[in-house]
């Protein structure tokens, strides 16, 4: 596991970066006033009611209450874990990720690093030799590749012979290890027969080499073409501590690279592909590693954009190829996502294609692709006879397995519709008969229509407001912590709302140059992280720090003089129910009560 990010790096990282140019990189951005405007990113709407704060250095939509800092704009938006939205904008401000505790605190991440160390040193050396291998540089020129494009995607050669990388790297018992766990040498068992002693040997000779880099840009692994004929074409790294072949979807680490927002993913089924297709222009493709589309592989897909065009040769291999793909497809087939199929003409790829008929040509094609839906429908109905009652049941029945792996949505809806015509049925009626049998989703999708319910119901009026409006002034405004004198008697309250007060106000006097953004991703793993970036969007009446220091000080001086009181009274409400209370208490009572008045309306 690598160690923690520390948050003083956070801090500098959001200092460095502005919330206006990573969304501005990604959507169009206005200027309206102090603010930024744009149609909101996150759902459909024809007037914008999305904006982009400078000074917050947060985004907010009015429209279906999204928001955040740009950490969180990259997460939702480019569907980045929490560590890749932070190696993404200390890419973008040239700065290292840290961690805790170092990389090599663990002896596994030493082993880790190693192994990175290694694969990235045989990158290099494999590069190298590229350069100087006439016989590898014309098979990449006869196959129509540029040196740009080979430079690009790190395309290398490994010569022929033995021990090319043992010689380099393994010449000590350390080196020897990690060039094997790393899948870059073999052992070889001894052969008295054959004269051959227990040693090592090279796993790539004379092939042209592939690296797969992962997110980040490290190689986790190789793919090998021979030149020439032979058997095998390819050859893959075996399994390796970084290289799981389900996993890996090689290209997606270049494409990242080249574009600022992938909008489609084209699922091709190799190297060539990939690399051909970048050099035409189109620098979105993606191929797996000779192995079926893993759920895995989807979800990496999906983490990028919701919208896939899976490609396949025409032939039956590509066929078979393309249903699989489909049947892991189908829990994975969500609202929003559109999942298409291209089948090319017979004897071609796409690397031999869009060689052939060029980047526009080839971009057409992807607009004809066949919908999910589709592709499912006609694929079904090949064996079936649909002008027949029988034939048209069968496809109904063949459908059912498959349909009932769908989540429920909109998605499955549309997929019965679609179904329904092919049937001759009404949609409603077919999907009753799907569902026969199976009672759980009958229930399920005849409930009402799913609606967004972004924020819980919150007090509006009395003491949880106040909190709350306390709250939103000093992530709004840190600077306004500065008029706070102390926070001992919040705390002394026991009010777990005045306790994260009390914690914000401590943390802005502590960090005086903490910006709002800043303030708020330091809460980003605790349980009010989501409140707190409400409060933060949310518009402040006040224009200056001065009227947000004043007004914050008011809310507290209320806050403290309600909170002693209401725990009196809170604690006698309790002793009457479980003890009873002295005549004392009851007079103490009485008279807490009077005071008691209904909490007045906020000031906001
Ligand atoms: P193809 O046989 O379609 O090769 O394999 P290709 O990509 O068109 O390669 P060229 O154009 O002949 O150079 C598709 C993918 O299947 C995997 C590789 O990932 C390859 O890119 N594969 C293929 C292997 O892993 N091993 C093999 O022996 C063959
Ligand atoms: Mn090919």
């Amino acid at each position: 596991m690598p160690g923690l990010i520390p948050r003083a790096f956070i801090d500098e990282l959001l200092a460095r970066t502005d919330i206006v140019d990573v969304i501005g990189g990604r959507i169009t951005l206005k200027k309206a006033g102090r603010e930024w405007k744009a149609n909101c990113p996150f759902h459909g709407e024809k007037t914008p009611s999305f904006t982009v704060s400078q000074t917050k250095q947060f985004y907010h939509c009015f429209g279906c209450g999204a928001n955040g800092t740009a950490l969180s704009f990259l997460m939702e938006h480019d569907r980045l874990s929490f560590p890749e939205a932070i190696e993404d904008l200390a890419a973008r401000a040239g700065l290292e990720v840290p961690r805790e505790g170092g990389s090599t605190a663990d002896p596994r991440d030493r082993q880790l690093d190693d192994l990175y160390a290694i694969n990235a040193s045989a990158d290099q050396h494999f590069r190298d030799a590229l350069r100087e291998s006439e016989r590898a540089k014309d098979y990449l020129k006869q196959r129509g590749l540029t040196g740009e494009t080979a430079a690009r995607y790190h395309l290398g050669y490994a010569p022929a012979g033995w021990d090319g990388l043992l010689r380099t790297f393994g010449s000590t018992d350390v080196g020897r290890q990690t060039l094997l766990t790393a899948g870059l040498i073999i052992e070889r068992t001894p052969d008295a027969q054959r004269n051959m002693s227990a040693g090592h040997y090279d796993r790539f000779r004379d092939r042209i080499m592939f690296p797969i880099r992962d997110t980040r840009g490290r190689v986790v692994g190789f793919g090998g073409r021979i030149i020439d004929d032979g058997e095998p074409k390819y050859l893959n790294s075996p399994e390796t501590p970084l290289f799981h072949k389900g996993r890996e979807l090689y290209g997606l680490y270049e494409a990242r690279q080249e574009l600022r927002t992938i909008s489609t993913l084209l699922v091709v089924e190799g190297y060539m592909d990939v690399v051909r297709l970048s050099q035409a222009g189109i620098h979105y493709a993606v191929a797996t590693l000779g192995t079926a589309t893993t759920p895995e592989h989807l979800s990496r897909m999906f983490r990028v954009t919701n919208d896939v065009v899976f490609c396949f040769d025409g032939d039956k291999a590509g066929r078979q190829a393309a249903w699989r793909a489909l049947e892991t497809c189908l829990p994975h087939a969500k609202d929003g996502r559109q999942l298409k199929f291209l089948f090319l003409p017979e004897g071609h790829d796409p690397d031999t294609l869009v060689a052939a008929e060029g980047r526009a040509a080839f971009e057409t094609r992807l607009e004809t692709a066949l919908p999910l839906s589709e592709y499912f429908v006609s694929h079904l109905a090949i064996d079936v006879d649909l002008a027949s009652v029988d034939g048209r049941a069968r496809l109904a029945e063949l459908a059912k397995p498959m349909i009932a792996r769908i989540p429920d949505g909109i998605y499955r809806e549309l997929l019965i519709e679609r179904l329904a015509r092919d049937v001759r049925m009404p949609a409603t009626r077919l999907a009753d008969l799907l569902s026969r049998g199976n009672t759980e989703k009958t229930a399920s999708s005849n409930n009402a229509p799913m609606t967004r319910a972004r924020l819980s119901t919150r007090p509006t009026t009395g003491r949880g407001s106040l909190i709350s409006q306390a709250i939103a002034r000093i992530v709004q405004c840190p600077e306004a912590a500065g008029a706070v004198r102390t926070t001992e008697a919040l705390r002394m309250s026991g009010d777990r709302g005045l306790d994260v007060l009390a914690d914000l106000i401590d943390t802005a006097q502590a960090n005086p140059q903490l910006s709002s953004a800043q303030l708020v991703e330091r809460w980003r793993d605790r349980a009010e992280h989501t409140r707190l970036t409400e409060l933060a969007a949310a518009p402040l009446p006040e224009l200056d720090v001065a009227a947000v220091s004043r007004e914050l000080v008011a809310n507290i001086t209320r806050l403290l003089s309600e909170a002693g009181p209401e725990r009196r009274w809170n604690e006698l409400i309790a002793l009457a129910e479980s003890t009873g209370l002295s005549d004392e208490e009851k007079r103490e009572l009485t008279e807490l009560q009077k005071q008691r008045r209904p909490a007045t309306p906020p000031t906001t």
